[in-house]
């Protein structure tokens, strides 16, 4: 009887005993950092790189200078937000790749020096695999994707279609073979004139315009591939062709414009959905990265989930673009399965699951 309730006791000692993980994220233009104490969200901090607006694309050069000066403001401005200090750390992860060399850099070298300053466990992280795993913060049991599911990445550099079968085990059986859908939005966006990044703009202005106005491609790809380049360079040159014609029309239009082409972009990934839930039987389907936010998006699998019973997971807005959050979420994973880095790891711009 003592026995049974020593071990009863042990356990919820355990249970209780805080794991505060530091998560890092500097793979692009963002630098954030996030506090995760086992897998409860306590902070979540990020600096967007504004600079980056006036050239209507991102930098490469600029954002790694621009994270070098951001890193520490943010990581500080995590551990107070969190109300912890630094000794109460249990580990750190960080973004390892895919992304942009010098952003990825910065992070690597920053989160290594302080793993090894505070001597506590390193963890490399795939931003791809840490933009679905952002399904696994704060929820209870009921509402996390159960394996397997259907992941589906939609962001500035990656379209992947996965099967996600555990934390880690992540098969892409669909991509682009071409543009990324993300980078599709921003650059249709900056054909019309407007800001980067032109994704969260063209589905602002779509909501009062016609979808139906003008109209597309959408390609012929095989299997569960997609393919973006064709649709965009259609879209520039019918601008072209238009603007010769009458100066004003992006203008006149614009409502119409974002409608139309937000509505050909979400057709090519939707289409693509709709096959691998039918190909693979599974029909949970959990979005991540950027373009989930994309109310066009989000609307196709609300349906989905009303008419055809699809179990559907969809990140709240603060996780749907690059965030710190999703890199200390698959830190606590790899850190209960201690799955820990090499202090000689390196930044790996094409890092691949
Ligand atoms: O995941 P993310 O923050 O960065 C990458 O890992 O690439 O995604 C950024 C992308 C940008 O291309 C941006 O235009 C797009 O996500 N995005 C959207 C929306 N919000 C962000 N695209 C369409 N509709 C949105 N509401
Ligand atoms: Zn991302």
């Amino acid at each position: 009887m003592l026995i049974v309730y020593f071990c009863q006791v042990t356990i919820s000692f355990m249970k209780q005993k805080p794991c505060y993980i530091l998560g890092i994220e500097s793979s692009c233009d963002d630098t954030a950092a996030a506090i995760l104490n086992h897998n409860k969200v306590l902070s979540n901090c990020i600096s967007n790189q504004k600079i980056h607006m006036q050239y209507g694309g991102v930098v490469p050069e600029l954002a790694s200078r621009a994270h070098q000066l951001n890193i520490i403001p943010v990581v500080d401005q995590a551990l107070k937000k969190a109300n912890i200090t630094q000794n109460q750390l249990s580990a750190i992860a960080y973004t390892q790749g895919p992304g942009l060399l010098g952003s990825l850099l910065v992070g690597n070298s920053f989160a290594k020096s302080m793993a090894m300053g505070l001597n506590i466990p390193l963890i490399g992280v795939n931003h791809m695999q840490a933009h679905i795993l952002v399904h696994f913060i704060n929820e209870k049991k009921s509402l996390i994707p159960g394996f397997p599911f259907i992941g589906v990445n939609v962001s500035g550099g990656h379209t992947q279609i996965l099967i996600v079968r555990n934390y880690f085990d992540m098969e892409i059986i669909g991509t682009t073979i071409d543009d990324a859908i993300g980078e599709a939005f921003d650059k249709c966006g900056k054909k019309m004139g407007l800001d980067y990044p032109s994704g969260p703009i063209i589905d602002k202005l779509s909501k009062t315009g016609n979808p139906k106005k003008f109209l597309f491609p959408v390609p012929k790809v095989k299997g569960l591939d997609v393919s973006y380049s064709g649709c965009k360079t259609a879209f520039v040159n019918f601008i072209e062709k238009e603007k010769y014609k009458n100066s004003k029309f992006i203008n006149e239009n614009i409502n119409d414009l974002c409608s139309s082409i937000q509505s050909t972009l979400i057709k090519i990934i939707t289409q693509k959905i709709e096959m691998a839930v039918q190909k693979t039987g599974i029909n949970c389907v959990a979005i991540g990265g950027g373009v989930s936010a994309n109310s066009k998006i989000r609307d196709f699998l609300n349906e989905k989930r009303k008419i055809s019973g699809w179990k559907i997971h969809i990140p709240s807005i603060e996780y749907t673009t690059d965030n710190a959050a999703m890199i200390g979420i698959a830190g606590y994973y790899n850190w209960k399965n201690k799955n820990f880095s090499d202090f000689s790891s390196v930044a790996n711009s094409r890092m691949s699951f």
